[in-house]
This record gives C-alpha cells, structure tokens and sequence, in this order.
C-alpha cells in the first residue's frame, strides 16, 4: 500500500509556488446530470505515481495507476479507474465546483490540472408544459408561455413550418394564426433538452366550440327560466280565479242567509 499523498505538505508546496506547473493551462469543463455520475479524466502524457484530488483546500480522494484509491472521509460516491482518473456518483446541486488533481510523476514532479464540475437537472418530458391565452376576433390570436419546472434552462420557440427560431424566452405571441402552423417549445441545458409542440389554430377552434356551447347553456337557461316564469304566472292566475270563485261562492252563502234571517 502506497502511502497518500501529504495534503498540508502539497498545499505548502502550492503556496510556495515551486510546483506550480500546470499539466494543462485552462479549466476543463465537465457538466453532470442530478443523479448521474461523471468522469474526471486524467490525460495520461507521462508516467504518473499517484494522482491527489482536492476540492477547494480539501482533499478528497487520492488515486493509483491500477485503479487502488484511498479516500480521507468515508463515501462511496468515489470511485477511480484504472488510469487514475475520478469518477463521482449520485451527483447532486453540492458537488458542483472546481476540482484539482494534483498529478505526481514518476520523476516526483507534480503538475495540476483543474475541472470544473457544472451539474444540472435531467430534463424529462413532464417538466415542460405550454400555457396559452386566446383572443378570437376576425382571426386567430394566440400568446403561449412555455413553462419549465427547473432553473437554467434556455427556452426557445421554432416556427415548424418555417423552421425559424421565433423567440428566445418564455412568452411567444401569434397574430393571425392558419391552420396546420406549429411552434415547438425547446427547453435545454447542458444536459439535456426537451421539447413540446403547439397548433395556435387548433387553440382557436377548442375556444371556439367552448364558447358555442356557453352559447347554446346560456340560450337554454334563458328558455328554462321563461318556461319557469310562464309556469308561475299560471299558478298564480289559476289561485286567483279559484279564490274569486271561493269569494263569489261565499258572497252568495251569506246573502241567502240574509234573505232567510229577514223573512220571519
Ligand atoms: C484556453 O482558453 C483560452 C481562452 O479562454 C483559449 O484561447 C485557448 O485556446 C485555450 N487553450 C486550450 C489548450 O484549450
Ligand atoms: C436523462 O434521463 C434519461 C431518461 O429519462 C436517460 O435516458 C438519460 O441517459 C439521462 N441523461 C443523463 C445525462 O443522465
Ligand atoms: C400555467 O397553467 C398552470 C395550470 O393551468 C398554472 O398552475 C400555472 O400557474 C400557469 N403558469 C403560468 C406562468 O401562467
Ligand atoms: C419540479 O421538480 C422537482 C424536482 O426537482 C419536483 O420535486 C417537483 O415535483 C416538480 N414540480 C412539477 C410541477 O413537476
Ligand atoms: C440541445 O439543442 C441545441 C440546439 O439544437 C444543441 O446545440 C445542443 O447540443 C443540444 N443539447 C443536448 C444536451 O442535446
């Protein structure tokens, strides 16, 4: 077993500025899905010892030529490849960040080569979804909000028939909408993007119906409340008659009884 690297002895080294070297001068770029794991790959120009890995000013893992790997603190997100190289696992929003493998060679010089680490959401299907608001005058207006449940993310509206971008953010306005006309919502990021499609007509024409049924609801209500109202007026006419019938009857009662009190 090889003994790891000292961390406190490298960075002293690294401060001094005599190991200073660069193995490669610019920042390698890695994007990583959520949940996913990624490579840090080591280029493999000359003999390497050992390789140690630091995040900020901690060390996290140090790894061997034949895939051995020694890790300060317990996880088992790390893992190594036979050339040395990182690969980390269950990626999550924390382990974004710049990563430095301090690569010793087998001439004891040390090199360093950094990474950094972007991780992003994996986009699916269900993340994206298109609100819309019609207006039908003469013709069709359509504005549509492409909404995704996510940060990060470049939205962009294509014209399928024209195949021309249309807008480069949420809200896309059509005037005039034809038949057959379809814009695509493509939502990206690094990792992946995810795309939905739209016909503003078709929008139009479900309005439409909608308020053709609301039409002939309300035409309905507005019949049933007359017929009700007609129904009403008749009882009302029918109690009235009765009553005037009750009260003729009566009057006629008591005049009889009039008639027959006077006749003793
Ligand atoms: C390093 O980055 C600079 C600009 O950021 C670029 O001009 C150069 O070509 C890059 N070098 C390599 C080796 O990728
Ligand atoms: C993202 O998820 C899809 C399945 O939903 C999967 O096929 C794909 O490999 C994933 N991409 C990454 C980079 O993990
Ligand atoms: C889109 O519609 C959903 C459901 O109808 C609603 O919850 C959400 O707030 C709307 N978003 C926007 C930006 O209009
Ligand atoms: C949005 O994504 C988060 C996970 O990142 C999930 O928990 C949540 O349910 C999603 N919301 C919707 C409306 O899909
Ligand atoms: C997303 O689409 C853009 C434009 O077509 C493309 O440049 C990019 O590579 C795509 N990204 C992924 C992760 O597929």
């Amino acid at each position: 077993m090889k003994v790891p690297f000292s961390s406190l002895l490298l960075l002293l080294l690294q401060e001094s500025g005599i190991y200073s070297i660069c193995c490669e001068h610019n920042k390698t770029l890695i994007f990583g899905a959520e949940e996913g794991n990624v490579l840090l790959q080591v280029e493999r120009r000359f003999p390497i010892r050992d390789i140690s890995w630091f995040v900020g000013e901690k060390m996290i893992a140090s790894t061997y030529l034949n895939g051995e790997m020694h890790i300060p603190t317990f996880t088992n997100r790390l893992s190594s490849t036979t050339d040395g190289s990182l690969r980390i696992h269950s990626l999550g929003k924390k382990d974004q960040g710049v990563y430095t493998a301090y690569i010793r060679q087998m001439d004891k010089e040390i090199c360093s080569q950094k990474y950094e680490l972007q991780v992003y959401r994996n986009l699916s299907q269900t993340d994206i979804h298109i609100n819309h608001s019609v207006s039908i005058k003469e013709t069709c207006d359509v504005t549509l909000f492409c909404v995704v449940n996510g940060t990060d993310v470049t939205l962009t509206w294509l014209n399928v028939g024209m195949d021309q971008t249309v807008s480069v953010n949420r809200d896309l306005h059509v005037y005039d909408a034809h038949q057959g006309e379809t814009y695509i919502c493509t939502a990206g990021n690094p990792i992946r993007n995810v795309s939905k499609a739209l016909t503003p007509w078709d929008l139009c024409e479900q309005a439409k119906a909608l308020n053709h049924c609301r039409l002939q609801n309300i035409i309905k209500l507005v019949l049933l409340i007359w017929i009700m109202l007609q129904a009403i007026c008749l009882l009302i006419h029918q109690r009235a008659a009765q009553r005037r019938r009750q009260r003729a009857r009566g009057l006629a009662r008591t005049h009889s009884g009039h008639n027959w009190m006077k006749i003793p």
